[in-house]
Order: C-alpha cells, then sequence, then structure tokens
C-alpha cells in the first residue's frame, strides 16, 4: 500500500476527470468540421482515456490487494476479482469500449461512439444512484403492480379507441397498434395533439385516460418518495447504531437494545465554539459526545468531556432549568436523547437511568 500515493477519492475525481475529458471528445467529434480539423487530438484524447483507464483498473486491484481480502492476494486473483465486482465490470467495459470495436474492423469514427459506455463511470461514484437502484430493487412489487395497470388501461383505451374511432379515422385509430401510439401519449399526458378523438364518446375517453395517465404517475411518484424517505431512514439508523456502539456507555446493552436505543437518538453536529446548551435554559434533550470535546462552564473551572461521556441530563432528571453552559471546543459529533426519548429509555432500561442518575448525583456532589 505504501507505494500507492493516491487515496480512493484521488482515484474518483481522477477517474471521473479523465471521462468527462473522453467524454467532450468523442461528443464534439460528432461534429463534422471539428472532427476533420481536430482528428488527430480527438484520436490520441480518446486512446490515453481507454489506457488510463487501464491503469485505473490496476490500481483498484492493488487497493482491493491492500485491504488484504484474503483470497485476492496475486495480483491476477486481484486483478480478476476485482472485474467481478460492479465497479470493476464497469471499469472493465470502459477499457474494451473502444478497442474491440477497432479490432473488429469498425473505422475510427464508428469505433469511437462506443466510448459513450463512460458515462457509466459517473454512476460507478453516484451513491445517488446506488441508493435510486436499492429504492427500485425495495418497491419492485409495488412499482411493477402500478405498470400493470398502466398496461391494462392502455390495451383497453387503445382497444375501445379503435372500435370508437377505427372507421372515422383510419390512418390514426385503425389498428390496435396504430391506436396505441394515442393511447400513450394520452396516458402519459403528453398529449401532442397529432392525433385526438373526434366523438364526442372519443373525447369523454380520452378524458378518462387522461385522468387514469395522472393517477398513476402520482402513485408511482408516491411509491418511490416512501421508498427514498425509508431508505434514508434505514441508514440513518445504521449510522447512529454504529456510533451508538462506539460510546462506552451503551457497551453493557445487547444488540437488541442498542437498536432500540439508536432509533431515540439523533447525530448533531456541532462546529466549535457553537454553544450546545446555555445556563437558565429550559432542559430539551441530553447528549452523548461521540467525536471531539464539549467545554462545561462550571463556576469552579471549566470541565472538559470527551468521547463517551454524556451531558445535559441534570434538567431532565429534576425538570429544573440547565445548571451551566455547555459550548463545543472543537468540532463535535453528538447524539442527541430528547425529554420524551429519554423517559422512554428510562422506562425500558432502568440501569441505564440509574447509570445516568448516579453521574448527575456525582457531579451535583
Ligand atoms: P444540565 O444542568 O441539564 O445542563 C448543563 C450540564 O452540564 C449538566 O446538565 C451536566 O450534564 C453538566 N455538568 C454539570 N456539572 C458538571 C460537572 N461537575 N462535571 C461535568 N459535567 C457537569
Amino acid at each position: 500500500m505504501a507505494k500507492i500515493a493516491l487515496t480512493p477519492r484521488m482515484m474518483a475525481f481522477g477517474d471521473c476527470a479523465v471521462a468527462t475529458v473522453g467524454l467532450l471528445a468523442i461528443i464534439v467529434a460528432t461534429s463534422k468540421s471539428i472532427a476533420a480539423e481536430w482528428q488527430g487530438q480527438i484520436g490520441a484524447i480518446v486512446w490515453i482515456a481507454t489506457v488510463l483507464f487501464a491503469i485505473e483498473i490496476h490500481l483498484c486491484a492493488e487497493f482491493v490487494r491492500a485491504a488484504g481480502v484474503p483470497w485476492m492476494t496475486g495480483w491476477v486473483r486481484a486483478v480478476t476479482g476485482y472485474l467481478r465486482t460492479p465497479a470493476g465490470s464497469i471499469d472493465l467495459m470502459a477499457v474494451l469500449a473502444i478497442p474491440i470495436p477497432t479490432l473488429l474492423g469498425l473505422n475510427d469514427e464508428s469505433a469511437r461512439l462506443f466510448g459513450l459506455v463512460w458515462v457509466l463511470k459517473y454512476a460507478r461514484y453516484s451513491s445517488g444512484l446506488v441508493l435510486l437502484g436499492r429504492v427500485m430493487r425495495n418497491a419492485a412489487d409495488s412499482l411493477l403492480s402500478v405498470l400493470l395497470g398502466f398496461v391494462i388501461v392502455l390495451i383497453a383505451a387503445a382497444n375501445a379507441m379503435y372500435l370508437l374511432e377505427g372507421e372515422s379515422q383510419p390512418d390514426q385509430f385503425g389498428s390496435i397498434p396504430l391506436a396505441m401510439w394515442w393511447a400513450i401519449v394520452t396516458l402519459t399526458t403528453t398529449g401532442y395533439g397529432d392525433v385526438t378523438p373526434l366523438t364526442v364518446l372519443g373525447r369523454m375517453l380520452g378524458g378518462i385516460v387522461m385522468v387514469c395517465g395522472i393517477a398513476m404517475f402520482g402513485l408511482m411518484a408516491g411509491i418511490l418518495a416512501s421508498g427514498f424517505a425509508d431508505e434514508l431512514r434505514r441508514r440513518e439508523f445504521l449510522q447512529t447504531w454504529d456510533l451508538v456502539a462506539r460510546v462506552p456507555f451503551f457497551h453493557d446493552l445487547g444488540a437488541d437494545k442498542i437498536a432500540a436505543v439508536a432509533r431515540l437518538l439523533k447525530r448533531r453536529e456541532m462546529s466549535a465554539g457553537q454553544v450546545v446548551m446555555r445556563r437558565g435554559q429550559p432542559g430539551e434533550a441530553m447528549y452523548f459526545v461521540v467525536e471531539g470535546e464539549v467545554e462545561v462552564d462550571l463556576v469552579s473551572g471549566p470541565v472538559r468531556l470527551a468521547h463517551g461521556k454524556f451531558f445535559g441530563e441534570m434538567a431532565l432528571i429534576t425538570g429544573e432549568p440547565r445548571s451551566v453552559t455547555v459550548t463545543a471546543k472543537e468540532t463535535c459529533l453528538l447524539l442527541e436523547l430528547d425529554v420524551a426519548d429519554f423517559r422512554q429509555l428510562a422506562g425500558d432500561s432502568p440501569e441505564l437511568l440509574r447509570a445516568i442518575a448516579d453521574e448527575a448525583a456525582r457531579r451535583r456532589g
């Protein structure tokens, strides 16, 4: 690993930069005048990008090897193992996109167009697309049901229109496949206006199909939106779970209790100098320090609380205002437990409440 000064972040940046330059070259080369004038340079850019992508596969395999994956210790194994991963398959496709069509005898101009698969390089690094993929997989059943409803309405509408207007407009509705163009345009509420019903019944049907289209897209949007919300909640829960497991105070809890606690806690990031709570304010939450340090401004002198410590518990226990001001001394990552969740946690885990109350008593003393 010491041989490689590159970090995965730098690699991702370089990879996307090379893909961008390569794609731009391919796209502008489709303009005949530019291609004629810059033929050599465009060819050079495209082939240099291909070579850089090949070197990248080697570097990624080195990263895998350095990470110590046991069955990928040799270079050949590391490369073949890496190429079998989704990211590796995209990288392999990027390397072979232009050489293979060239070897098969396509001219430079046509072979270059296969380089447009380099656009997948962006997908390789986009966490948003990975998230979308998960959401689609999770909601596949519901989305398929809506799609099926869409197909049923589409066929029924095309069929009805063929019966209603097939004779009066044979070139537009003379067969069911012909009528399907109108049905799709109407269902998706695109409305080009190139094919329109003329009879009263036909227009009434058109109205119903438009409303069905809106309802179906609304349903699909709803399914995807709730899928995204669920997935984000799940991610946040997993992150919080990791943080909770890192706080020594919760170490003795079992996995199921940690999961229950993780549901109650919220991540809070504080910047250096930010006041977390001010003396005299009502107590609405207590905090556990995961990263960084906070300073408790006691009359006897400031006290610092770092990883694993908690604060803000006194006001929750006694119902009195905050006893002192607490300020973040550096960028801090805290877990917040609000007063309602504190009561729930106290009911579910009396041993935790006892530990918190003992510490509060010690501090007060
Ligand atoms: P609370 O009174 O809700 O808000 C201020 C917090 O500072 C308080 O709860 C305690 O969590 C914390 N605090 C008060 N006294 C001490 C102390 N002596 N040592 C560490 N923390 C303290």
